[in-house]
């Protein structure tokens, strides 16, 4: 049905620009039928890992009404996951179900999340990200955990010293980490005998395939409510993208393609609005699965914020939106340590830059005038192509706020 009306609108896209019509028209036939999109562990793992993420950019992006957020979620599935090794079946029960893993019957599964890992991690593709639980010096923790999570994930959880070396410690693995790009992931001590805390960072600089000829050239970019504020944008004309209209969502999007099969979503409002509630509301991986097969190529004026932006928060407080209240009311964490131990925190932290950088120049002109200008919020993901996994999510609203 969303399909339907997705290629409908299409049509009126296609008419403006010279695109090709031949890869569309003929899906809308009868296939109603439930079509498998995700057929190997991986791309399944991909899928899980991205609701999974979907569903926890929409529980801090309704929190944060109207600001700008980001997250690379699939850091918050590694610690998450590292975390239920060391819980009782139930509570590994619950929390399988939030990060989705109950829809993959992949006995497996650690060993799928894990090459998953490794596969988007290649340099190529620009992401690091770092992830791993830290217990408070009060908790007596037990090492057979500490020693399956390290053989799993290559990462051995830590106990803390309770002094203010902690926040150094933490802070310089996670540097570490990401070459350098997430600082003072931690800015305050933790609590004391705070009990389990997990951290997780990513820090993404992709290359898009074809290079920006204009970079930092200041534009204006509107503001819901307020004054226009003036940023760098990236700009280059006959840009190869693949784009849509969704009239149900009253937006357009477009699909830029970075290097080693990685690629930015953008889904810009027709509105100037920061309320994106609805757009929201409808991401899940089968939603964006189907866009990347039915947004069609075009070349346009591409007109991109330089992003250069970093965030943070704890996302402890939005586990009880993802059905999580149980399992945080009584986490049963008894394989970590000896004592009664609950989860204190989920800190999280993220950097991001955009670069004019790629390595094709675009083609010479062609004479179809479409021009996709992101100078007004919206929202953008980063998405693994050959896994489907969601690698960064964000809403910018403003992005003079977001400079670093
Ligand atoms: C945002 O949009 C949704 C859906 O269109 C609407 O229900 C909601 O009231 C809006 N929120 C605000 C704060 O305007």
């Amino acid at each position: 049905m969303k399909r339907t009306t997705f290629l409908l609108v299409f049509g009126v896209i296609l008419s403006f620009s010279q695109a090709q019509l031949d890869t569309g028209g003929e899906e809308t036939g009868g296939e109603e039928e439930h079509v498998e999109l995700f057929t190997t562990p991986a791309t399944k793992m991909g899928a899980a890992t991205s609701d999974f993420g979907y569903n926890l950019f929409r529980a801090l992006a309704s929190q944060e009404a109207a600001t700008n957020v980001f997250l690379a979620p699939i850091s918050v599935s590694a610690a998450l996951t590292q975390l239920s090794m060391g819980g009782s079946e139930q509570a590994q029960r619950q929390l399988f179900r939030a990060l989705r893993y109950h829809t993959l019957q992949d006995p497996q599964l650690h060993n799928t999340l894990k090459d998953l890992l490794a596969s988007v991690r290649t340099p190529g593709k620009g992401l690091s990200t770092a992830a791993r639980i830290y217990l408070s010096r009060r908790l007596r923790p037990k090492q057979d955990f500490f020693g399956l999570v390290e053989q799993q994930y290559g990462v051995r959880p830590k106990a803390l010293s309770g002094g203010p070396k902690d926040v150094t410690e933490i802070n310089n693995w996670v540097s570490q980490e990401t070459g350098g790009k997430v600082q003072r992931l931690l800015t305050k001590p933790l609590p004391r005998n705070s009990g389990v805390n997990t951290v997780s960072a990513a820090y993404f600089k992709g290359k898009w395939v074809t290079r920006f000829g204009q970079s930092g050239a200041m534009e204006n970019f509107q503001v819901d409510g307020g004054v226009p504020v003036r940023i760098p944008m990236m700009q280059q004309d006959n840009y190869p993208v693949k784009m849509g209209a969704d009239s149900d969502l009253s937006c357009t999007i477009v699909q830029i393609q970075m290097q080693d099969d990685v690629s930015m979503f953008v889904f810009l409002p027709d509105e100037v609005t920061s309320n994106m509630t609805l757009l929201e509301e409808s991401l899940t991986a089968e939603f964006v699965q189907d866009l990347s097969m039915t947004l069609l190529p075009a070349q346009v004026f591409l007109s991109l914020p330089a992003l250069r932006l970093s965030y943070s928060t704890d996302l402890l407080p939005l586990l009880s939106d993802l059905g999580l209240s149980d399992w945080l009311a009584d986490t049963d964490l008894d394989k970590i340590s000896t004592q009664s131990a609950k989860l204190a925190s989920l800190n999280h932290k993220v950097a991001m830059e955009t670069v004019p950088e790629g390595n094709q120049y675009p083609s010479a002109a062609s004479s179809a005038h479409l021009s996709y200008r992101v100078d007004r919020p919206f929202l953008y993901l980063i998405r693994d192509e050959s896994s489907g996994a969601l690698l960064f999510i964000g809403r910018v609203v403003n992005p003079k706020d977001l400079m670093i």
